[in-house]
């Protein structure tokens, strides 16, 4: 079986560390990397809607000079025939030499990546998690603050079903000196399995709240989420729950003047576009850092399977 990731604990802290490093040079020195993937072909498989993921995927390989095969869509390809995610992989091993994928249900990227010959890269599985966002979002914070040790995190809005966040605490809760501030709606917490993993396991310090407010002040990292509308059972409770937080400049008052403001994106009505200007809004980096890191991902990838 090839090298997948398709999720945070598939790559050690030494391994998150020398991707960061990588994509750093590929920002500084882009032209030492256009040809490092001539011949090579990524096929992205989105069967759930995007944009930055599936574009900065795009992008990436066509920066490091290799070529594209797209499935956009479940309608689009066989699987609305009733293909198996098994028989999908397997035939696109065929064709191309690593796989990004994104699927509506929680553990297809492992069932891609038990079936498949070449790598798969999990981008996105259902509310489950999105390791490459959050490669992005590691990036974004060790530029941002110069660090990742030593802060308290606050994430803010759909803990539930939001992919990122899991992906995030997971990964964050690798690095010493954090603490983690959970706010989000009742029945929008954190899921248990990602306490229990990640935090809990190694005593690391959190509280929950349901006031954003209340807590901002203590913040070095706000990151806000959308309500996943598309993972609700009824619209009643989504419409009920969406505008549980919209961050505003009043809001920001009380923050502290270094904050980094996060989102993963798409934004729907979370963070008031007020709040774009401020210096602390950090979230079009997160967009710009997610196409360097996926490129230095698909090197390694690439890299070890020819080893
Ligand atoms: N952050 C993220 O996954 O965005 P897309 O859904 O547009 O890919």
């Amino acid at each position: 079986m090839a090298r997948s990731v398709i999720d945070i604990p598939d790559l050690s802290i030494e391994e998150l560390d020398r991707l960061m490093d990588t994509a750093e040079d590929i920002m500084a020195h882009p032209d030492r990397y256009s040809e490092r993937c001539r011949g090579k072909k990524l096929a992205t498989l989105f069967f759930e809607p995007s944009t930055r993921t599936r574009l900065s995927f795009e992008a990436a390989m066509y920066e490091l000079g290799g070529n594209v095969l797209s499935v956009t869509g479940a309608g689009t390809s066989s699987a609305a025939k009733g293909e198996s995610v098994a028989d999908t992989v397997k035939t696109v091993s065929c064709y191309a030499d690593i796989i990004a994928m994104r699927h509506p249900k929680e553990g297809a990227a492992l069932v891609a990546a038990q079936n498949a010959t070449i790598p798969v890269i999990n981008a996105g599985d259902g509310g489950h998690c999105h390791p490459t966002q959050t490669l992005a979002d590691l990036m974004t914070i060790r530029r941002e603050k110069g660090r990742l040790t030593n802060m308290t995190v606050g994430l803010c809005g759909d803990l539930k079903f939001g992919r990122t966040v899991h992906s995030l605490i997971q990964a964050l809760s690798r690095y010493e000196g954090l603490s983690f501030v959970l706010i989000s709606p009742e029945e929008l917490k954190v899921p248990s399995y990602v306490k229990n993993d990640a935090l809990k396991r190694r005593n690391i310090p959190y509280q929950q709240s349901t006031n954003l407010e209340d807590v901002i002040g203590d913040l070095d990292i706000l990151y806000m989420t959308r309500v996943q509308r598309e993972r609700f059972f009824n619209e009643e409770d989504y419409l009920r729950l969406r505008d549980s937080y919209i961050l505003t400049p009043e809001k920001l008052k009380g923050a502290k003047q270094d904050l980094c403001i996060m989102h993963p994106l798409p934004r729907v009505n979370e963070i008031s576009v007020a709040v774009d200007d401020d210096p602390r809004a950090c979230y079009f980096k997160q967009v710009l850092y997610g196409k360097f890191i996926r490129m230095a991902l698909i090197i390694k990838l690439l890299e070890e399977g020819r080893a």
